[in-house]
């Protein structure tokens, strides 16, 4: 957490905020990167979401998901009755880290120090927003947004008081896409579950 601790620059607005991040170099990540890609929603919004980093989709047209693991959270969103629209989203990191293999570009999860160090705009955001809950999509947002090593298996579905917001800490829907159609099911089942206890808070 030491980038995080430094102070916080006065925060003019989002927009302010999305402007500076678009040129941010805190860390590595931002050398392989198309572009920043920053949350977009609401100022108001009372939910907040907070994903990973952005795919290679979403590095190309720099808003948060809106490949494959933003249509599947999109399906999940709608069935527990919460519209995208009206939230907020974002990710823990805002610049995509892959390995090229060959002409496609493999997803490699952030470290712990990419993680800290954008954790920076991740507080911006929050402080900026001061969302009512912050649902964490997967271990690296909870890792961002509780500083510590989550087990989103033993901790998910519970509410979590974290410094500025409540917090409840789910799976990532990347996690459902990697799985068997059978488990699949199953599990998206149980992703909805959680959002749906989100949905309930809000109401
Ligand atoms: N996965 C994420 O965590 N965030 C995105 O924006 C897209 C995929
Ligand atoms: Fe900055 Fe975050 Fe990009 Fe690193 S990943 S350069 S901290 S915006």
């Amino acid at each position: 957490r030491a980038f995080a601790e430094e102070a916080q620059p006065p925060l003019a607005s989002l927009e302010a905020i999305k402007h500076s991040a678009s040129a941010c170099t805190r860390c590595p990540l931002h050398s392989g990167a198309t572009q920043t890609v920053f949350g977009e929603g609401p100022k108001d919004a009372a939910l907040m979401l907070v994903g990973e980093q952005p795919g290679d989709r979403e590095d190309l047209a720099g808003r948060p998901f809106v490949g494959p693991a933003g249509q599947l959270l999109d399906r999940a969103l709608k069935d527990a009755g919460i519209v995208r629209e009206e939230a907020y989203v974002t990710n823990a990191v805002k610049h995509f880290k892959y390995e090229p293999r060959g002409k496609r570009r493999i997803h490699k999860s952030p470290n712990a120090s990419e993680v800290s160090a954008c954790r920076w705009w991740l507080d911006a955001e929050i402080a900026e927003l001061r969302p009512r809950l912050i649902v964490a999509l997967g271990g690296t947002a909870g890792l961002s947004l509780f500083g510590r090593q989550v087990s989103v298996t033993k901790e998910r579905g519970q509410i979590f008081e974290s410094g500025q917001a409540r917090v409840l800490l789910t799976v990532h829907p990347s996690y459902l896409l990697r799985l068997p159609p059978e488990e699949r099911t199953r599990e998206y089942a149980r992703f909805v579950a959680d959002l749906t206890i989100a949905a309930r808070v809000l109401s």
